[in-house]
């Protein structure tokens, strides 16, 4: 920390330099939204400094309105806050606000390649490649949601073998995780004993975890001159270079033996369209291309699902009543002798409702990615020049007020209407809107049911601490928000395949009254859904 601020003040008696010597060029008025008065090279970071990146955009969003300009250092960023902005932007002009920003330091290692940090030309026919893909191996020989249940197999497994002894399931959810997008790509899951996937997990993690630290968040605004220090964008570059040589070993492999009949994964398919390709030079298909779009699906299909997944847990220690309907539901919907499929979502709105819930409360994408303009473009009386940053921050539309009454609560009932059926919410926006949405989203919502209910059906779980003592407050919260750490106990629900003569749950075991529940989750109001 002693670093970081040693920086700031170099920092900021440079820019005390420079101001002497250029003057701001104040007569060209600007056709951006309003914003505060930026320094030079520093930008607002006297108004950014405050806890986290959303909460001082929030502070602005007060003083100038839903959308605004920041600099953060010498980028220009235009904020989107709250859904109508948000959507006016990302859906009813979708085309304009197709470009893709950058993450500085992730920037240097992926140099525009790839799907996730990529524009126009390259990026559509990746983009295309991958949502059909991932539809062509869902309806293949195994689907893809076969995959998921086999990870819930494992991942039940290993929460049996705690044996109700106290743990912390961030490694085992990371791993699942994983291991999907591994079954997705590569076609096959690894060895919970395999030293170079459990390798390449583990720096996965460390640089999430660093680019939502307090350094990734300077890292953003001061990337021009942290970029010649030493730090953590050293251990980024490495640690992305490392996970890029493991997909490269692989990738090469898959090349040798692969089967133009009969691709079976992700990367057999996009090595069948690489050949098509061969004689067009301007494909965006070959081997660098195919690396860092593998790449960009581990970076954010790891870690998003495990931390939601991590909230999830965290969220229903803390409110054990709504813990105890999801059981209830699974055990009338699914019983207890078959994992779910994602065709029970439709007969289980309550557990339904608690997933949307735990994705809108737990927020992981918070900024979400930084979008460009790819047009100039007239947006609420402002021109904004194409090529201009834009954030439509998620996290204000999850929270917004006027779509989620008492945004800070979590309260699963706002997903169900009168009769106890389920009702979404046009501002449910997890996972972004309009041409960038997420191209795992469904993926995502699927590993999210299977794996939560799996592990409800299978185990009561028991906090260490009393529930009104859990604290659901991020630990870190940049680019990601990251869940605070915790333990848990899974005990073994007794046993019995016909879950629908089960007697009702005995629930007198531990956990306390839900002291700060926020919500009223008493008795179900309504004719029992689902029957
Ligand atoms: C709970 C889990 C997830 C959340 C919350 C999430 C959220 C997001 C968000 C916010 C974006 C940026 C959208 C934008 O720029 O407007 C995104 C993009 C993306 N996501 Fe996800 N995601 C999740 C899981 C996954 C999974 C499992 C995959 C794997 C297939 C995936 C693949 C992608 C890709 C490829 C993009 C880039 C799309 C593009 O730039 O065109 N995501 N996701
Ligand atoms: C745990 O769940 C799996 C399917 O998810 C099921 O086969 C198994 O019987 C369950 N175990 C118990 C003790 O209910
Ligand atoms: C969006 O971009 C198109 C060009 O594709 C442009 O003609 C149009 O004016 C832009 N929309 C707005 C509202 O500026």
């Amino acid at each position: 920390m002693g670093d970081v601020i040693s920086l700031l003040l170099l920092l900021l008696c440079l820019s005390g330099l420079i101001l002497l010597l250029v003057r701001r060029p104040r007569s060209r008025r600007s056709p951006l939204p309003p914003g505060p008065t930026p320094l030079p090279l520093l930008g607002n970071v006297l108004q950014l400094r405050t806890g986290g990146m959303v909460n001082s955009l929030r502070q602005l969003r007060k003083k100038y309105g839903p959308v605004f300009t920041v600099h953060l250092g010498p980028r220009r960023v235009v904020v989107l806050w709250g859904y109508d902005a948000v959507k006016e932007a990302l859906e009813d002009l979708a085309d304009n606000f197709s470009g893709r920003g950058t993450l500085a330091a992730l920037g240097e290692a992926l140099q525009g390649f790839g799907l996730l940090f990529s524009d126009g030309e390259r990026w559509w026919p990746l983009r295309q490649f991958s949502l059909t893909t991932l539809q062509d191996l869902d309806s293949g020989k195994q689907s893809i949601e076969e995959q998921v249940q086999a990870e819930a197999r494992c991942l039940v497994a290993e929460f049996r073998q705690t044996e109700g002894s106290p743990f912390d399931p961030t490694f085992f959810l990371s791993r699942s995780a994983c291991n999907v997008i591994c079954s997705i790509v590569f076609g096959r899951r690894f060895a919970d004993t395999d030293e170079s996937f459990l390798n390449m997990l583990a720096k996965l993690n460390q640089v999430f975890v660093r680019l939502s630290s307090t350094w990734g968040q300077l890292y953003e605004m001061f990337s021009w001159v942290m970029r010649f220090l030493p730090g953590a964008h050293k251990h980024i570059i490495q640690d992305l270079e490392d996970i890029n040589s493991f997909i490269l070993e692989r990738i090469k492999a898959k090349q040798a033996s692969l089967d133009h009949a009969n691709p079976q994964d992700f990367i057999d398919c996009f090595l069948v369209q690489m050949e098509k390709d061969i004689l067009n030079p301007a494909t965006e298909f070959h081997l660098r291309n195919l690396a860092v779009t593998v790449c960009n699906l581990f970076f954010i299909g790891t870690e998003t699902v495990s931390s939601t997944l991590r909230y999830g847990l965290l969220i229903l220690l803390k409110f054990p009543e709504v813990a105890d309907k999801v059981s209830q539901e699974i055990d009338r919907v699914i019983g207890r002798s078959r994992l779910p499929a994602v065709a029970d979502r439709s007969r289980m709105p309550y557990t339904n409702a608690v997933l949307h819930e735990i994705q809108r409360y737990s927020d992981v994408v918070p900024l979400n990615l930084p979008h460009t303009l790819t047009r100039d473009t007239r947006f609420r009386g402002y021109t904004i020049p194409q090529g201009t940053e834009v954030f439509p921050v998620l996290s204000s539309v999850l929270q917004d007020p006027s779509h989620f009454r008492h945004p800070e609560s979590f309260d699963p009932e706002r997903f169900l209407d009168q009769q106890g059926g389920f009702q979404t919410n046009s501002a449910f926006m997890p996972f972004s809107a309009g041409k960038r949405a997420c191209v795992g989203q469904q993926l995502a919502s699927m590993e999210l049911f299977i794996f939560l209910t799996a592990l409800v059906q299978n185990f009561t779980l028991e906090s260490l601490v009393p529930a009104h003592d859990i604290r659901l407050t991020p630990q870190d919260c940049g680019f990601a928000s990251i869940p605070p750490c915790f333990q848990l106990r899974a005990v073994l629900r007794r046993g019995g395949t016909d879950a629908s003569k089960e007697p009702p749950r005995d629930q007198s075991l531990g956990v306390g009254e839900a002291g700060g529940s926020p919500a009223n989750h008493g008795p179900s109001r309504g004719p029992t859904p689902g029957m």
